[in-house]
């Protein structure tokens, strides 16, 4: 019998929307699929979900803070050479923005900043921030440099608004993380 090869380390950034609980489904389906989960939480994104829920769920420590070195290297450095691909999921208004300007003012956005690795944006948001003339031109600017969109869904968004906003399934960036990384 063959064993399958190790599959590569992803790095899921966790930012400050309410569908932060979903990134704890998408957690778990990477980590059953056999990938490495090195999570990286925004500190808006602990008020949404507890950072204890992905450490237990990817069996590591979560990355919170750039000012806490787990090794001589710091870490979004050392995290940047060895993750496959950087999903954000939930992706706040707020994150794309500071990627698009390229702001790296704490742990997620200097990681962002750092890798060249395939980047995959999840984003989720009421539909006007969605439909605001910054948001898409950052969208743009984002696209245009290569960096991967998976929805946002239309649909009821948690606010109470319809429309486009919604972020997609954990199932549907599993399989837009899978294809980018042929896994
Ligand atoms: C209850 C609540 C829900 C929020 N949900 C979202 C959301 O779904 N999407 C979004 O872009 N911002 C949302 N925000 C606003 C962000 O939390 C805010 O812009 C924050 O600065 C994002 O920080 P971060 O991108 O560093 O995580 C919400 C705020 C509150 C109070």
């Amino acid at each position: 019998m063959t064993e399958s090869a190790p599959k590569p380390l992803i790095a899921l950034g966790v930012t400050g929307g309410i569908a932060a609980y979903k990134a704890a489904e998408l957690c778990s389906t990477l980590v059953k699929a056999g990938f490495g989960v090195q999570v990286v939480m925004t500190e808006n994104a602990c008020r949404f979900v507890g950072e204890l829920t992905f450490r237990t769920l990817s069996q590591r420590p979560v990355i919170m803070d750039l000012w806490t070195l787990p090794d001589w290297r710091p870490g979004h450095v050392a995290l940047a050479a060895e993750a496959a691909l950087l999903v954000v999921a939930p992706c706040t208004a707020n994150f794309i923005g500071k990627y698009a300007g390229g702001i790296a003012d704490d742990a997620l956005s200097t990681l962002a900043i750092s890798t060249r690795r395939p980047v995959l944006l999840a984003p989720a948001m009421n539909p006007e921030m969605w439909s605001h003339p910054a948001v898409r031109e950052n969208v743009a600017t984002l696209q245009r440099r290569g960096v991967h969109f998976v929805g946002p869904a239309v649909g009821h968004v948690a606010c109470g608004a319809d429309g486009a906003g919604r972020m997609s399934e954990p199932g549907l960036i599993f399989s837009a993380i899978s294809e980018l990384i042929g896994a």
